[in-house]
């Protein structure tokens, strides 16, 4: 059984080498390191969840006194894509976020990542607007964003 969970420092390694295969160095251009992982798993305004057998995770930020968290990145491993497990870390995603005190999500992803703009549609992601040379690669990314559902602790 899948279960999200908080990162803890010992999975950071494991992180940056699962960054590294979700994000092919070129195709997207950024990619989390060690230390963006560590940094993540500590600070206060961050929240890194992981699924039990590391097959991805999901970062969030929540600006203190905002009421907008923004999704930092999301990525599973391609042997483990296509099984609901990005739809489980963004369930545990969204509610850490709204028990941080955040009301809406909101991100930017790639136009041409049609996976990853099909898996926030279908969670009721609306556009918010295009960013046109986004990325280094002069990609334009699409703005989401979304009201969160309140959850209780
Ligand atoms: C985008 C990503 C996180 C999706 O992970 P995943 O675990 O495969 O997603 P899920 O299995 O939860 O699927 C969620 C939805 O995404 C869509 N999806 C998943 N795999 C897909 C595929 N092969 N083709 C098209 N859509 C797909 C589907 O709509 C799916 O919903 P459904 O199965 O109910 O129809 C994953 O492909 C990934 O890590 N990609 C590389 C990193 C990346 O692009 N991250 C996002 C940056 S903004």
């Amino acid at each position: 059984m899948t279960t999200i969970r908080a990162a803890r420092t010992e999975d950071a390694e494991a992180l940056a080498a699962l960054e590294a295969v979700c994000f092919p160095a070129g195709l997207y251009g950024v990619c989390l390191r060690r230390r963006d992982f560590l940094n993540y798993g500590r600070a206060k305004s961050y929240r890194l969840l992981v699924d039990n057998a590391l097959g991805g995770y999901v970062a969030i930020w929540l600006r203190p006194g905002r009421r907008t968290a923004r999704l930092v990145s999301i990525a599973v491993h391609p042997d483990r894509q296509g099984r609901g497990l990005a739809t489980a870390l963004m369930d545990s995603a969204e509610n850490e976020a709204r028990l941080m005190g955040a009301w809406r999500m909101s991100l930017e992803v790639r136009e041409d990542n049609l996976r990853a703009l099909q898996l926030y549609r279908i969670r009721g992601y609306g556009d918010e607007g295009r960013l046109p040379h986004y990325y280094e690669d002069g990609m334009a990314a699409v703005r989401l964003t979304r009201v969160l559902r309140p959850v209780f602790p």
